[in-house]
């Protein structure tokens, strides 16, 4: 079964054709990271006109380099939510317009949800239950997922994602956006120990998240001006990934689950990778964690997602809206 999936609820266009939900046909990304550069963060009304006017050529490249016509597609697939409301509305209505036109199924798929999908692309042994951990530009989630339509969120961030802390502190630093991987290449010329950060709890739930202290903590260490951009940066990296390796190693104790899926843009870090792979090798958990280019959004993982909808049997009506503000755990 050949699945098209379409990927707009930020600031990337993305089409991808995946067969059975595990293989990439082909998948195309356009970064609008030159769009936006100049406002150091995504103009929301700026990422709608660029998906609007990105998508139909990048479907002609897609289809051209598959080799395929639109009418071998036995599906289309879109996000739904959450996102932005003008860049979701462009990727949805051409999901839903395309599959009508050519009489097929639409399916709408929750974005943080799909990002776990990507590793089914990687990994042909995946299989339900797993633990998920979702790291990205606007969320720091974790999830039990016993099955493929049952997603129960155990631990979220209360203020900040990981990833806007690493964004907000790179920008402030003079790095580029978004900053997570000049954090990253800077890091890996740095002391982590050099910098005193602080490693927030939340208290308003054993398993959330809470950035904002950290975020502080570093904006102040970066306004001392006492220490070297990579020493600031690896501190900034290490703290970020004890924050989530500490509450990582609570869930897998807590639900005993044997296999834990990363996703997310921040996952493309690999000191992330590393350290909850070490982590798990001490629980005897499974790490699957997606290359860096399958972490940040992609359509592969949307249409990976949908084709497991698919096999159960389940579509989505041509009248599903955008849906800005998406929970996480909603089908
Ligand atoms: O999942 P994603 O592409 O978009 C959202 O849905 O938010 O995640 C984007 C986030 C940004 O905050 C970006 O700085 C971060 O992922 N990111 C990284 C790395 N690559 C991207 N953070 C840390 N290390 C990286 N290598
Ligand atoms: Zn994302």
């Amino acid at each position: 079964m050949l699945v098209l999936g379409i990927e707009t609820s930020c600031d990337d266009t993305s089409l991808a054709l995946v067969r059975g939900g595990r293989e990439i046909v082909v998948s195309r990304i356009s970064s609008q990271v030159q769009t936006h550069a100049p406002f150091g963060g995504v103009v929301p009304e700026l990422a709608a006109r660029d998906h609007l006017t990105s998508l139909p050529a990048l479907l002609d490249d897609l289809l051209d380099e598959a080799g395929l016509d639109l009418h071998s597609v036995d599906a289309v697939a879109g996000v739904y939510g959450p996102g932005l409301l003008g860049a979701l509305l462009v990727g949805l209505a051409t999901a839903k317009s395309l599959a009508l036109g050519l009489g097929k199924p639409f399916i709408g798929v929750n974005h943080l949800q799909a990002h776990l999908f990507a590793n089914f692309l990687q990994s042909p042994e995946l299989d339900f239950p797993f633990l998920g951990l979702v790291v990205s530009g606007g969320h720091t989630l974790i999830l039990d997922a016993p099955e493929p339509n049952v997603f129960r969120v155990l631990g979220k961030t209360v203020d900040d994602a990981a990833g806007e802390v690493l964004d907000k502190i790179a920008r402030l630093a003079g790095l580029p956006f978004p900053g997570g991987k000049y954090v990253e290449e800077q890091a890996r010329q740095g002391d982590p120990a050099s910098v005193a950060l602080p490693r927030p709890v939340s208290s308003s739930g054993p398993l959330d998240f809470s950035f904002s202290g950290l975020k502080t903590a570093a904006a102040m260490a970066l306004r001392t001006d006492r220490h070297s951009l990579p020493d600031m940066m690896a501190s900034l990296q290490q703290a970020v990934i004890d924050c989530i390796t500490l509450r990582v190693d609570r869930a897998l104790k807590e639900t005993g689950r044997k296999t834990l899926v990363m996703a997310g843009g921040v996952t493309a870090n690999r000191a992330l990778l590393s350290q909850l792979q070490e982590t798990c090798a001490a629980r005897n958990v499974d790490v699957h964690c997606p290359p860096p280019w399958l972490c940040t959004d992609n359509a592969a993982m949307v249409a990976s997602l949908a084709y497991f909808r698919l096999v159960q049997g389940v579509t989505s009506p041509q009248d599903l809206d955008a849906v800005a503000q998406l929970g996480p755990e909603v089908v």
